[in-house]
């Protein structure tokens, strides 16, 4: 039995990408991983998969509510919608903003409405929110991505500021991070040399989990590609907005 043997973990959005990666982590270290998206996750068979869907409300509730029963010791939230492409404001349709929004801040807020009962029942239990340097420096052609990511970090700064019984802590990458999502977004000869991989939140998720976060409870933690990590209390979280073209 590893060093999370016995612990049960969900991760909203862990199909791919950053949750993935956590989820990866978790399951290697012995715990009941559980991961919830709108597409079966690919060489899974490690992980458990429940089919969920953050732009139907009522599916989602019900889906999450069902997961929040039988004890629950970590959740990471990570699902995103990034929009279709990097553009300026005028250029952007409502139906982007909502989706933006509905994904990344009511999909969160859901998620801590179905699972902050159980949570507290581990006692203490831990949430872990992936968050983005663009919360700290918005950047251009990406208002709507970087309004609600803004948002998902203050709904868990305000949370962690309320709950002693849940320990709250927010991950984001120091560079870019080679995704799916982010992969939808560039050419198909695009070099990701320099991107880190899901992978590099391996070390600091397990130590969360292992800890139940204890000493970081309401940080922000900048993840590097190498694994190491420091809380924005100590360091920037620098811009990765590239000039839009
Ligand atoms: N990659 C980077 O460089 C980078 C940089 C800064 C911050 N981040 C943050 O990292 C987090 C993860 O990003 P990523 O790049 O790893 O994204 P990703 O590869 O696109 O993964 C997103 C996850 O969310 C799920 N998802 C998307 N829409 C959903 C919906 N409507 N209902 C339920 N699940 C949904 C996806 O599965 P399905 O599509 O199957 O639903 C997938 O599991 C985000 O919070 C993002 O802001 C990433």
């Amino acid at each position: 039995m590893g060093s999370l043997g016995g612990r049960r973990m969900i991760v909203v959005g862990g199909s791919t990408g950053i949750g993935r990666g956590i989820a990866d982590a978790w399951a290697a270290a012995g715990a009941d991983v559980v991961v919830c998206s709108r597409h079966r996750p690919a060489d899974a068979g490690h992980l458990s998969w429940e089919r969920l869907d953050l732009t139907a409300p009522k599916h989602a509730r019900e889906r999450l509510a069902g997961l929040a029963t039988g004890g629950v010791d970590v959740v990471c939230f990570s699902a995103v919608y990034y929009g279709e492409a990097r553009a300026y404001f005028s250029k952007v349709a409502e139906g982007e903003w909502r989706r933006q929004l509905e994904v990344n801040v009511t999909g969160l807020w859901l998620t801590l409405g179905a699972f902050l009962p159980a949570l507290r029942e581990a006692g203490p239990g831990l949430f872990v929110g992936v968050s983005s340097e663009v919360a700290f420096n918005a950047g251009p052609g990406r208002s709507g991505y970087a309004a609600s990511k803004a948002a998902a970090k203050v709904l868990l700064d305000s949370l962690g500021q309320e709950e002693d019984s849940v320990r709250v802590v927010q991950l984001l990458p120091a560079g870019m991070v080679d995704t799916p999502g982010i992969r939808r977004r560039r050419p198909a000869d695009f070099d990701y040399s320099s991107y880190a991989q899901p992978s590099s939140f391996a070390r600091v998720a397990t130590e969360l989990a292992v800890t139940a976060g204890d000493g970081q409870h309401g940080e922000s933690l900048v993840v590097d590609a190498n694994g190491d990590w420091g809380s924005t209390n100590a360091r920037s979280a620098v811009s990765q907005s590239r000039a839009l073209t």
